[in-house]
Parts: C-alpha cells; sequence; structure tokens
C-alpha cells in the first residue's frame, strides 16, 4: 500500500532508530477539565517539551543525520540551508550543530526578535530577507550558490516527514487504546508521517487533521479532492499552520487521513488559553488547534463511542514579547 508514497513504516521505523536517543520521547498528560468539555478521555502528547520547545527537531536531525552518513562515505556536505522564521529554522540549527555541520537560515527581517535570538543560539548563520515568498526563495538560491550546501525543506522533505512520523510510533506505544489522533496541519508533514505510522499498524484508529478556518487549504483539498493551495497568505493567530500543504504530503492526506476539522480564531484563543490556565501547559496557539478541534461542535457530534483521543500538543515557541505584562527592560 505504501510504495505510491514518500514514506514507509519502514522509512519511519529507520528514523526513530536514528533519532532516538537524540531527542526526547515527549510524555502523554491528560487533563480532567479537558475530558469534561469535549466529554471524551483525552491523551495530550507533549511536542511543546520537546528540544527545540517543538516536534520539528524530528525530522531535522532525521534529514541532518543522513547527510551525516553520506560525510562519513567520503561526499562533502558543506553546510545545510533552510527558509523559516518559525520552529523549523531552530531545529535546523540545533540539527545540524549536534551533527557538525555549518547551517544557513533564511530569515525575513521582521521576523520577532527571540526567533532570531533562538536560531543564533543554535548555532545557525542568519541571512535575513525581504518579507515575501520571492525574496525568501532568491535569497535561498544565493545562499546555496554561494555555499554549496543542501536545502531541507520543512514539510516536503521525505526524511522530514519519517522524522515527524515517529511521534506516531510512540502515540501507539503510550496510548495502546487510543481510537483517534488529532493533528494540526500546515505543510502536512507532520500528519503525513504520523498517518502512515499509525495507518500502517493499525488501520481501524482515525486520523484527523486539525486546521485554522483562515488557513484552511487542506481542508478545501479534502472536499474538492485535488490539491488547492491557500490562495491568498493566510492572517491566523496559528502561525505554524499557514502553509500549504504540497506534492509530497497531499497523497498520504487525499488517501489515509480520515477527515480535517477546521476552527475559528476565537476557538484556537479559547483553547490556548484553557491549557495555559486549567493543564499549566504552555502551548503556542497552534498546539490549540487541536484542542478547538476536540472541543467544537462538530468533532462533539462524532459517535459517542470514540472514546480515546490523543491531540498532537506540536509545539510551545512563543514569543514572550508579545504579552505586555511580561515585558522585560533589557
Ligand atoms: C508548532 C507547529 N505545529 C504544526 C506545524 C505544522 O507542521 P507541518 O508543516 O508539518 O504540517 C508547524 C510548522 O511549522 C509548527 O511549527
Amino acid at each position: 500500500m505504501q510504495s505510491q508514497y514518500c514514506v514507509s513504516l519502514a522509512s519511519i521505523q529507520k528514523a526513530h532508530r536514528v533519532i532516538h536517543d537524540l531527542v526526547h520521547q515527549t510524555p502523554v498528560l491528560t487533563n480532567s477539565t479537558l475530558d469534561k468539555r469535549a466529554e471524551r478521555k483525552i491523551f495530550l502528547k507533549c511536542e511543546l517539551f520537546q528540544k527545540t520547545g517543538s516536534f520539528k527537531i524530528r525530522g531535522a536531525l532525521n534529514a541532518v543525520a543522513s547527510l551525516s552518513e553520506r560525510r562519513q562515505n567520503g561526499k562533502e556536505v558543506p553546510a545545510v540551508v533552510t527558509h523559516s522564521s518559525g520552529n523549523h529554522g531552530q531545529a535546523l540549527a540545533l540539527a545540524a550543530q549536534m551533527q557538525g555541520i555549518p547551517s544557513y537560515v533564511v530569515v525575513p527581517r521582521n521576523a520577532p526578535a527571540c526567533k532570531k535570538a533562538a536560531i543564533l543560539e543554535y548555532g545557525a548563520h542568519i541571512v535575513e530577507c525581504e518579507p515575501s515568498d520571492q525574496s525568501r526563495m532568491e535569497t535561498v538560491s544565493k545562499v546555496i550558490a554561494e555555499t554549496k550546501g543542501i536545502q531541507i525543506h520543512s514539510n516536503q522533505d521525505p526524511l522530514v516527514i519519517a522524522g515527524q512520523g515517529t511521534i506516531g510510533l510512540e502515540i501507539l506505544q503510550q496510548v495502546p487504546d487510543v481510537q483517534a489522533v488529532v493533528v494540526p496541519v500546515g505543510g502536512g508533514g507532520m500528519v503525513s508521517g504520523i498517518t502512515v505510522a499509525i495507518k500502517t499498524q493499525r488501520p481501524q484508529v482515525k486520523v484527523y487533521a486539525a486546521e485554522p478556518e483562515k488557513a484552511d487549504d487542506c481542508y478545501q483539498s479534502k472536499q474538492s479532492g485535488c490539491l488547492t493551495p491557500n490562495r491568498y497568505a493566510p492572517v491566523t493567530i496559528a502561525d505554524g499552520v499557514k502553509t500549504s500543504i504540497g506534492e509530497k504530503t497531499w497523497p498520504i492526506i487525499r488517501d489515509l487521513v480520515d477527515d480535517v476539522f477546521t476552527v475559528s480564531e476565537e476557538e484556537i484563543k479559547r483553547a490556548t488559553r484553557l491549557m495555559w490556565e486549567r493543564a499549566k501547559l504552555v502551548i503556542e496557539p497552534t498546539a490549540g488547534v487541536g484542542i478547538a478541534v476536540v472541543l467544537s461542535p462538530r468533532f462533539r457530534n462524532l459517535p459517542g463511542n470514540l472514546r480515546n483521543v490523543c491531540v498532537v500538543l506540536c509545539g510551545g515557541n512563543v514569543d514572550l514579547d508579545s504579552l505586555e505584562w511580561l515585558k522585560v527592560t533589557e
């Protein structure tokens, strides 16, 4: 069944062996207030506690480790390059540092200072570009030409997708009686990897993608049956999922993801607050999308015998300078 897709259970299991000792096996927590409101047992896969504060290190590390293998076989790997103002940039920086490979991250010049600081702290070179897709692409090409570096795409690289799939392997071990998994979707690397990991072993477990209404390309694609990217740059508080799904992730989403649920900005804010307030989990709003889905009327209408639902809390990187009362002066 899997040969038509860019990842397989075998490639995800291999990724797990590669990254296992280098990343955290994140805990699964529960919260009774959430259970009550969702009217199901909700299991929280806490990737906000992952190295670099999001699941992204899994895929980045798997991709960079494979380049280290090439290096050991005598091939040159001068650097890795990506564009990301968010979690993938930090993850690639740390992954490259761990494997002793220089990294270059192209970042829009108006990206929050805290994100640039984190990327620098993990040892990457930052190359600033204008805040437009065209400038990002041109700058990446320039950096690749200058450094002979290899680009690691944040969600369409098969090694990255396989790395993200290791979350699915862990969920099946940590929550053996799981009946459904809810995964926020941006470019679809995480949901595709998790879906292949789960459906090949336990096809009866449902996998649902979670998306903001304001960035609903995955929902629109599933509705129409053909890849339908966002037509305009989405404006949503869930900044990790503004990206559209792509050519590599669409076939997996089309064939294997059971459904896509969308939620409003208000629902995302309420869900994020609930996790901070009641579960004491400082998630970023993108992770709040998954919580908002399990609390949404449409999800609550799913059959009541779907008892055990796991939500991937994909990240916890919040720009604390955006919280006025928590600002410090230096
Ligand atoms: C915290 C967080 N969650 C979810 C996503 C979406 O992941 P994907 O692009 O693999 O769908 C991202 C992507 O940057 C992210 O940073």
